[in-house]
């Protein structure tokens, strides 16, 4: 397999920031690419700032010094002069497939034969993006969690053209960088999929939220009291604060995109329409389900709603894992637990559900009637526990 030397970072936002020092702390040559010098600086000021911080808690071993690592770093605003001698391109660009499709066709153009093109996309199918380009063998999917240092989970996606040595080449590059909480978790997404695993497993349970909160509306119970039926005793920001801390507008094309892309049964909810055409979309406008003006807000969780079933929750990802199972798109469930514990920081459903599968499926023949939402029925391998032997 081809040795990874020098990394582009194309995109360098949010995501492409964090992914740039964790390939810089790995050891390779890392270029920055992005649309404006302003842009770049700021980066690769971030990245300064984070490396000095780690180098004060004597992070780094035998003597090597931010300035060290910083010789590693060049920068650009020209794609085609970044990726002449690239080994590997990350892309963590604006979430618009066409933009992404023309950077992975200039990108793989201009680098030599052997450079893969990740992309971080959170939705759009790797094969769509290497769609256009000349090498779609090379084009993967490499999905951080937010933010990349911080976070242990990187899957890796198969797009259906992609070679299984730009696969191997992603996990290689993936185990090497450095997660500052704990050791990297790198499974290989083998189906291109919406979602992958996570973010696949996790996306359902939104059509029980949704019915929650309609119920709630309707009968005038305060959100704290629901907030206190959903959130569980160890999180650190309760479920409904997150939901607005996040944006309701972002949770809203979230699942405008899940139904387009699975089932029209992730249509949003009645009162979900309602907050965003009124344009309540959380901290950023300063009103969600509760008032930001005067800070984040505290809710008192003392009083239970009483109008959620907390195993509805359970059950709903443990069915989407087994579809997951289903389609192919791994083939263990505990490559789905891992996955959820290290990309969430909570359990995955899969462990506890080889226990109690037919309750659980029980559960959702009821709620998927009782919703009038067949996506939530149970599938067959969940109904007959033939996923516990998936291993
Ligand atoms: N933010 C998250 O939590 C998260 C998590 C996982 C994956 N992702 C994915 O990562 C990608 C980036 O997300 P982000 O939150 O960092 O976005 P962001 O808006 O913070 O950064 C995107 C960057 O891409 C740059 N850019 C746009 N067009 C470009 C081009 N043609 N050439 C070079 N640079 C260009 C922008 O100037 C910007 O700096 C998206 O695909 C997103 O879906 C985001």
């Amino acid at each position: 397999m081809r040795e990874v030397k020098n990394i582009v970072v194309v995109g360098v936002g949010q995501m492409g920031q964090g992914i740039a020092q964790i390939c810089l702390m790995a050891g390779y040559n890392v270029i920055l690419n992005d649309v404006q010098d302003i842009i770049i600086e700021n980066a690769a000021n971030y990245i300064k700032i984070g490396l000095k911080k780690l180098e004060e808690k004597g992070h780094f071993q035998n003597g090597l010094t931010t300035e060290d690592i910083l010789k590693r770093l060049d920068t650009t605003t020209n794609l085609i002069d970044a990726v002449t001698n690239a080994d590997y391109i990350i892309e963590a660009i604006v979430e618009k497939l066409d933009i992404k499709q023309n950077i992975c066709g200039i990108a793989l153009d201009n680098s030599p034969d052997h450079c893969v093109f990740a992309s971080n996309t959170s939705s759009i199918r790797i094969t769509d993006i290497a769609r256009k380009c000349n090498n779609p063998a090379n084009v993967i999917g490499m999905h951080f969690f937010n933010p990349a240092p911080l976070m242990r989970l990187i899957e890796i996606i198969a797009g259906e053209q992609s070679s299984i040595e730009a696969m191997n080449i992603g996990v290689e590059v993936g185990v090497r960088l450095p997660c500052l909480r704990g050791e990297r978790y790198v499974p290989r997404v083998l189906k291109d999929r919406p979602g992958f695993i996570v973010n696949r497993v996790l996306a359902p349970e939104r059509i029980y939220s949704d019915y929650v909160y309609d119920i709630a509306h309707e009968q005038g119970i305060p959100w704290q009291e629901v907030d206190a039926d959903i959130t569980g005793p160890n999180e650190p920001m309760s479920r409904l604060v997150l939901a607005d801390f996040i944006g309701r507008d972002v949770s809203f094309h979230t699942a405008e995109y899940y139904c387009k892309a699975l089932s029209p049964d992730f249509a949003p909810g009645q009162f979900v329409r309602k907050q965003i055409a009124n344009g309540n979309l959380g901290k950023k406008t300063g009103q969600g389900f509760y008032d930001w003006t005067k800070g984040r807000p505290k809710p008192d969780l003392s009083k239970k709603a009483g109008i959620v079933n907390p195993m509805v929750y359970t059950a709903i990802r443990a069915n989407e894992g087994c579809r997951v199972l289903e389609e192919g798109v791994c083939h263990s469930w505990k490559v789905i637990d891992e996955a959820i514990l290290a990309g969430m920081n909570f359990p995955g459903p899969m462990r506890a559900a080889t226990e109690n599968y037919q309750q659980l499926a029980e559960l959702l023949e009821e709620y998927s009637k009782k919703l009038k939402k067949p996506y939530l029925k149970p599938v067959e391998l969940l109904k007959t526990g033939n996923f516990v032997k998936m291993v």
